[in-house]
């Protein structure tokens, strides 16, 4: 439906108040309304870099979910301020790793003996508290667009990887891009006693996959892989690697959100393509590319909700009240978590 016009108007007019004091980014999951306002778009990588790069506003407001504004938290000055629109954006991938829990798992590591030979790596989609815990123990953090060479600077350093907390973007960079095999993998599963494998399964292990995974990207399975190319013959399946394993390894082409939007911006007209991620991306990808056909890989829906929970009627709250001077929604690491997490973060950002 077409945004409401006062709405958009209000936007403008806090937005022209604000000025160069405001920076909106906006992740390509995020609804048409929203980024219609975004200063920038892109892939979370790409945001936390953009953040990191902007140290003349006061305000960075972020249309995204939760740990995205942590992260810009950690890698902006102090006197800036990360704004989420809605608090309760969030993610429930980064919820399925709490700081208790991986620090549960790092005990049975080394119970195991293996704790001193393993580098943890962290997905962006973590809380700082993972982050912190992450660059505590010398690790990294790592995005869709990066996991491969943050997961080769990890075995420079160690035997053994713990990968946390979307065991789907682990085995499908370890066992598609880098030469392992399954078998390499294990998975570490919190809600077993001692992660519910033995310390011969750790031992024996290459990567250690931390039980977790995105429900949105979970929808997709090898059916509608299977689907699609039955009903669009010469389709290009084009999946995000936080789909499942026997998805990716269907599929044609895998990347990161802005990767996507790369290869259909390269793809001949007349080509046919089906897209394993969010829906606002593929549809608005759709809509930019008539001369290609562009389908969404199931046949149901599948928007990340918590994504979708930023609109229009919070965004224009969110900039009204910052060009009235009151700060709302302001994200905000503790000290000691932003020490940590940055280092963590930072290892990210100087990767070759
Ligand atoms: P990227 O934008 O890094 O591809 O990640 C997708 C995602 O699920 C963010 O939550
Ligand atoms: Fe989290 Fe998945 Fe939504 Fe990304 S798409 S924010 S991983 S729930």
């Amino acid at each position: 439906a077409p945004s409401d016009p006062d709405l958009v108007e209000r936007a403008r007019a806090a937005k022209a108040r604000l000025g160069d004091r405001v920076f909106v980014l906006g992740h390509h999951y995020q609804r048409d309304e929203v980024i219609e306002f975004a200063d920038v778009t892109g892939d979370s990588f790409k945001l936390a870099r953009d953040a990191a790069a902007r140290p003349e506003a006061e305000y960075i407001v972020f249309c995204g979910v939760h740990f995205m504004a942590e992260s810009a938290d950690i890698l902006t000055s102090a006197r800036q301020q990360v704004i989420l629109p809605d608090l309760a954006a969030g993610c429930s991938m980064a919820d399925m790793a709490t700081a208790e829990q991986v620090a549960e798992c790092w005990d049975v590591l080394a119970d195991a003996g293996v704790a001193d030979v393993t580098v943890p790596v962290s997905y962006m989609n973590s809380s700082a508290d993972i982050k912190a815990f992450t660059g505590r123990h010398g690790g990294t953090i790592c995005t869709s667009s990066n996991a491969r060479r943050a997961l080769e600077w990890a075995f420079d350093r160690g035997e053994k990887v713990l990968f946390l907390p979307d065991q789907h973007l682990g085995r499908n960079t370890a066992v598609r891009e880098m030469g392992f095999s399954l078998e390499d993998c294990v998975v570490y599963n919190p809600h077993k006693p001692g992660g519910g494998v033995s310390a011969e399964q750790l031992r024996a292990a290459k990567m250690i996959l931390w039980r977790g995974h995105c429900s949105v990207h979970g929808r997709f399975s090898l059916d509608s892989v299977e689907d699609v190319r039955a009903r669009i013959p010469g389709v290009n399946v084009l999946v995000h690697p936080e789909c499942k394993h026997e998805v990716v390894a269907a599929a044609d082409v895998v990347g990161s959100t802005e990767y996507i939007i790369k290869a259909l911006d390269e793809a001949p007209a007349g080509s046919a393509w089906a897209i394993g991620t969010e829906l606002n991306l593929v549809r608005r990808l759709a809509k930019a590319h008539p001369d290609k056909q562009i389908v969404f890989l199931d046949k149901t829906v599948c928007f990340c909700s918590t994504m979708n929970r930023i609109d229009l009627p919070h965004l224009v709250w969110t900039l009204e009240s910052l060009a009235d001077g009151k700060v709302v929604n302001r994200i905000q690491v503790d000290a000691e978590t932003e020490h940590f997490a940055k280092l963590a973060l930072e290892q990210m950002l100087a990767l070759p």
